[in-house]
């Protein structure tokens, strides 16, 4: 039997709690153990809950307790949350984790010190919410040189899209009723800014080309200028405003990576993906494309991802993956100057333009790239 406990027992935290404990004869079939949960670590006193008995406030806890060889957590951020993910590794406990700004930003130092301890440190959950992502990008897409990722990466986002084009609304109001509905948090500025596509990103681009991709350096354009006229005129011609993450290598090894709105054709898959659902397309030059879709956020769907990771860490506790990839940077070139075709508006007028370089596209109030 593998005992494991949960750090931060928020959406993500508690959804963990609910599939290992509904879904343990699975869980044990897939580890080939029982899986038990033995603690969570909150600060916050949570007496209705149905798991108490197992609430500690104290990480130490979990930290000096020999039986517990697996640790999934869910606090997000990069405080406590980075911590206490050291203190697991270096006390030689396999670690799970949803929280995507701690991988993006401390990823090439924690699955180095994973590897220095003998464990594994997963994060399917990290992007793509509850769709298998990661895995088969590094482990069945191995064999590829991959040469674009183009995807859809926040739910909140292509929620308030998709409202704003099927209610006719602007995304202020879109925005309230995302929030009534628990689809937006009460701070969405990460999701808005597209800071969180941008993380999602990174994590793609690290395990894509094996070289660590920084935040900061990502080109970012969210969604707050999004004007209900762009998302109605997309709509005339079959397609759809999404804010997209793009990721490319052309051949000299030189990786555009950007998030941006973009006006997606309805050729496209991606435009017909709405409301919280997150799509992938990754393109491998052995295998061709690709497409992942589902649910990309949301308790139980995370936590599919996230038991998932603990089943394969329990499976593989004796010979971990060694994921990891370099701190060498990653080449990066200027999307700006890629061919491409744009959306132009100029007050009521919009047209497509043919496909030009940035800097020779007329004046114009609103530009999308188009995705070709
Ligand atoms: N805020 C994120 C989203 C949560 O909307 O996609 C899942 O990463």
């Amino acid at each position: 039997m593998m005992n494991m406990a949960i750090l931060g027992f928020g959406t993500v935290g508690s959804g963990v709690a609910k599939v290992l404990t509904e879904n343990a004869a699975e869980v044990a079939a897939g580890a080939g153990e029982e899986v038990r949960l033995k603690y969570i670590v909150d600060v916050r006193d949570m007496p209705d809950s149905p798991f108490a008995p197992l609430m500690v406030k104290d990480f130490s806890i979990v930290e000096q307790d020999p039986e517990v060889g697996v640790v999934v957590e869910t606090i997000g951020g990069c405080g406590v949350a980075l911590t206490f993910t050291r203190r697991a590794l270096a006390a030689g406990k396999h670690v799970v984790t949803s929280n995507k700004q701690l991988v993006a930003e401390h990823g090439v130092e924690l699955l180095a010190l994973a590897k220095e301890k003998g464990v594994n440190y997963f994060f399917e959950a990290s992007v793509g919410g509850g769709i298998p992502l990661l895995r088969p990008l590094f482990n069945d897409l191995s064999a590829n040189k991959i040469l674009a990722i183009k995807g859809i990466v926040n739910g909140t986002t292509n929620y308030i899209l998709t409202a704003m084009e099927q209610s006719g609304t602007e995304l202020d109001e879109a925005l309230k009723e995302a929030q009534a509905l628990g689809y937006a948090e009460l701070n969405p500025d990460s999701d808005l800014d597209g800071t969180d596509a941008v993380r999602k990103a990174c994590i793609l681009a690290d395990l894509a080309w094996g070289r660590e991709l920084k935040p900061d350096l990502v080109p970012v354009e969210g969604i707050r200028n999004v004007a209900l006229q762009d998302i109605r005129n997309a709509a005339s011609a079959g397609g759809a405003i999404k804010l997209l993450c793009r990721l490319q290598r052309d051949e000299s090894g030189k990786a555009y990576v950007w998030v941006a709105p973009h006006f997606v054709p309805a050729s496209s898959m991606l435009a017909h993906v709405d409301s919280a659902y997150n799509a992938v397309i990754i393109t491998g030059n052995a295998v061709g494309d690709t497409l992942f879709y589902g649910t990309g956020a949301g308790s139980i769907p995370t936590a599919s991802a996230v038991v998932g990771d603990v089943v394969d860490a329990v499976r593989h506790k004796n010979a971990p993956r060694g994921i990891g990839w370099s701190d060498a940077p990653l080449a990066l070139g200027d999307p700006e100057t890629l061919p491409s075709r744009w959306y132009i508006r100029s007050g009521e007028k919009w047209s497509i333009t043919d496909m030009a370089t940035a800097d020779k596209l007329p004046a114009a109030q609103v530009r999308y790239r188009v995705l070709d």
